[in-house]
């Protein structure tokens, strides 16, 4: 099966992923509308491109607080990515490694900290925490990440109950036996994520403060009144998501959202996105209108269940192929020459 673009791991994943596995990947709370939307939304934009601007010589890099990457495209926390494979986050870990971006691992990953570190360890990593009842279980999270060279804490601020998610209702969805939420075992009672803390607030971000000197990165902020909060409360990043349209439904496309973030944050600290992601041309979109970066979610998972580490390796280097195109055909030769000059929202 020759693996053109994105949609065809995702056409491969249906297929073949155990359909209590694909329903959870492919969920989005209530009736999809913003999971959809995520994707729509990048229809109404179009390009203004440019033209003989020599792109002969093209440079995609780019560096997220200070580290480089491949090219602005990441890889978003998501869990139980033994759901998709057996080996799990550890081939994450090295394809993104492979492919020298960076990997977001989750809270609910099906490996230790310890053995994602291990599978990739010169890798760039960032851990992404949803904080416990128990503060001393998010406590000793955030610290053993840190211990293990992981380089930002990811603080998901979107989840403070899990939305509603039909298909996993209607499948009774829960991990396999043999599956275990590897970093908190023994303190979550599994796939009940009625242990995360929904009482948290935005002071909450000075006691992370005070446990660990990564730099921290708020996901989930889709206004410019929490981008503002996010930028007081001293945080390094900003992931502009809706969670892959799995919390509230009814939200923004995230690529509309980015918009009023950039506004408001005015260059203060940097801004990613994520949600909805699917071609090289959608990251050059959402680079004009001001994200520093894009992560993928589902399509990392579709990548992982088409042929584990090698697989997403294959959709990251399409993606990258992609944007590169993109790039050279909207006449950027580098990344700091993408602007919002490049591209205007349609009228309809
Ligand atoms: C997620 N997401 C997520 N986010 C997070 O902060 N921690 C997590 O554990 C998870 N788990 C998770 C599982 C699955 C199956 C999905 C699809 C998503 C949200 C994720 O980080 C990201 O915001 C979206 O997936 C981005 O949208 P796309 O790329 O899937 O369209």
């Amino acid at each position: 099966m020759a693996m053109v673009c994105l949609s065809d791991f995702e056409a491969y994943a249906k297929k073949y992923l155990p359909k209590i596995a694909w329903d959870f990947f492919a969920a989005g709370a209530d009736d999809c509308s913003t999971r959809d939307e995520n994707i729509l939304a990048y229809k109404r934009i179009h390009f203004r491109p440019r033209m003989l601007r020599d792109v002969s010589m093209m440079d995609i890099r780019t560096k997220l607080l200070g580290t480089e990457i491949s090219f602005p495209v990441g890889i978003a926390p998501t869990g139980f990515h033994q759901l998709a494979w057996p080996d799990g986050e550890k081939s994450t870990a090295r394809a993104a490694r492979a492919m020298n971006t960076c990997y977001i691992a989750s809270t609910y990953s099906t490996c230790t900290l310890e053995e994602i570190s291990a599978a990739a360890p010169d890798g760039f990593q960032w851990f992404q925490l949803y904080i416990h009842r128990n503060r001393a279980v998010s406590q000793n999270l955030v610290q053993r990440a840190e211990a293990l060279g992981f380089q930002g804490l990811v603080l998901t601020a979107d989840l403070p109950y899990t939305g509603k998610r039909r298909d996993d209702i209607r499948n009774g969805f829960r991990l396999p036996p043999h599956m275990k939420l590897k970093n908190l075992e023994g303190a979550f009672e599994v796939c009940k994520m009625s242990l995360l803390d929904p009482s948290v607030t935005w002071n909450d971000i000075y006691w992370l403060r005070s446990l660990t000197h990564l730099p921290i990165i708020i996901k989930g902020i889709l206004t410019k009144e929490d981008a503002e909060l996010a930028v007081r409360h001293g945080v390094q990043g900003i992931i502009v998501s809706n969670h892959g349209g799995r919390q509230l439904d009814g939200g923004p496309a995230t690529i509309d959202a980015l918009v009023e973030v950039v506004e408001a944050v005015q260059g203060r600290v940097e801004v990613y996105l994520d949600g909805g992601i699917r071609k090289g041309s959608d990251v050059l979109k959402a680079l004009a209108l001001g994200a520093r970066c894009v992560f993928i979610g589902r399509p990392a998972l579709w990548g992982l269940a088409y042929k584990g580490e090698e697989g997403l390796q294959d959709v990251l280097r399409i993606l990258q192929d992609e944007f590169r195109l993109s790039m050279a055909l909207a006449g950027c030769a580098s990344v700091s020459e993408i602007g919002r000059h490049l591209v205007q929202f349609s009228k309809l």
